[in-house]
């Protein structure tokens, strides 16, 4: 009896708090560090998005940059590179025609690997200014954001996030040589799970399964170049070894714009979230090319479905 009477009273003063407070509690302050190119396209999407729902968002970005701009819907928070717009747009576009040229396999390696090294430096010296730009820092760490919002492909928004102490979501397409899986430390068998690249689907001969555990070996290595740089950079400033596993590791949730009806399926951790379908926020009508291929390829697609449900 005397319990049930004592429990209102001491719960009393947590109510009038959340009462008081919840109105303002709802709002977070949001730090984006984007990706450059199509991968902000849709990150601006959702930035849009937080920002309806009465967030608020400032997005941190170089002075430099292909398609971060300043929007009325998000602050905007730039810092000085040691590059000229015309130094970037030469390193990231001038070669970008090589992929889609018929060359010998080993000159498109060969090029491709000197042109990620191109444009990682870039990327990572752009990360360096911002890390190691102190006033930039003391600003950020001062301003008391609630979470960092960032694309894992670019992992200076990873770890400037576990510099400041923040909690980070990642919102990514994908991201190469398993990095999601081992950051999550989710489970990512070859027997089933096909491998970038490797053309295979989710159900593999023997062969098929050889090729889905090589390919990856090959990638590792390519990822190193890119991906190195921000374990270093990370041990410096937080004075202890720091991993790339502890990087990817560090994010409290991964935003996967995918789905299984594009993607084949895989398991995943809880804290794995597959938002595809944000891409899809800017719908246009199909125009009449678009509408004449779908309908040739939905013949193609039925006129294999019925021959081969012929056979016996
Ligand atoms: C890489 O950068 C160097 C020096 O700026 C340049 O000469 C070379 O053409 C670039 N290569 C690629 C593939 O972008
Ligand atoms: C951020 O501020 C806190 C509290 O003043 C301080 O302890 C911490 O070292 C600062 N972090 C960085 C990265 O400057």
């Amino acid at each position: 009896m005397s319990l049930g009477l004592q429990l209102p009273w001491q719960f009393l003063p947590g109510l009038l708090l959340c009462l008081c407070v919840g109105p303002w509690a709802e709002a977070g302050k949001v730090l984006v560090v984007p990706m450059e190119g199509s991968h902000w396209l849709s990150m601006r999407e959702a930035v849009r998005g937080l920002h309806a729902r009465g967030h608020q968002a400032v997005v941190l970005s170089p002075e430099v940059t292909m398609h971060v701009k300043a929007e009325d819907f998000f602050t905007m928070k730039t810092y000085a590179v040691p590059y000229t717009q015309d130094e970037f747009d030469y390193i990231v576009m001038d070669k970008i025609h090589l992929f889609f040229e018929r060359i010998h396999f080993l000159t498109l390696f060969l090029e491709t690997m000197a042109f990620l090294k191109n444009v990682s430096l870039v990327f990572q010296r752009s990360c360096e200014e911002l890390l190691y730009n102190k006033d930039l820092i003391r600003h950020l760490n001062a301003s008391s954001f609630d979470v960092v919002l960032t694309d894992p492909v670019y992992p200076c928004g990873a770890v400037l996030a576990k510099y400041l102490s923040i909690p980070a979501v990642f919102f990514l397409r994908s991201i190469p040589c398993n990095l999601d899986t081992e950051g999550t430390a989710c489970p990512n068998p070859f027997s089933y799970v096909p491998r970038l690249l490797t053309m295979n689907s989710d159900h593999m001969t023997f062969f098929q399964r050889v090729k889905n555990m090589l390919y990856p070996l090959s990638f590792k290595c390519i990822c190193q170049l890119p991906f190195t740089p921000y374990a270093r950079m990370a041990s410096d400033l937080l004075h202890r070894e720091v991993s790339l596993v502890d990087i990817f590791g560090s994010a409290s949730i991964w935003l996967f714009r995918g789905d299984f009806v594009m993607d084949y399926p895989r398991p995943f951790m809880p804290n794995m979230v597959f938002i595809g379908g944000i891409n899809c926020a800017n719908r246009k009508p199909l125009s009449r090319v678009c509408i004449g291929a779908f309908i040739q390829s939905m013949f193609q697609v039925e006129h294999i479905v019925l021959k081969n449900s012929l056979l016996p």
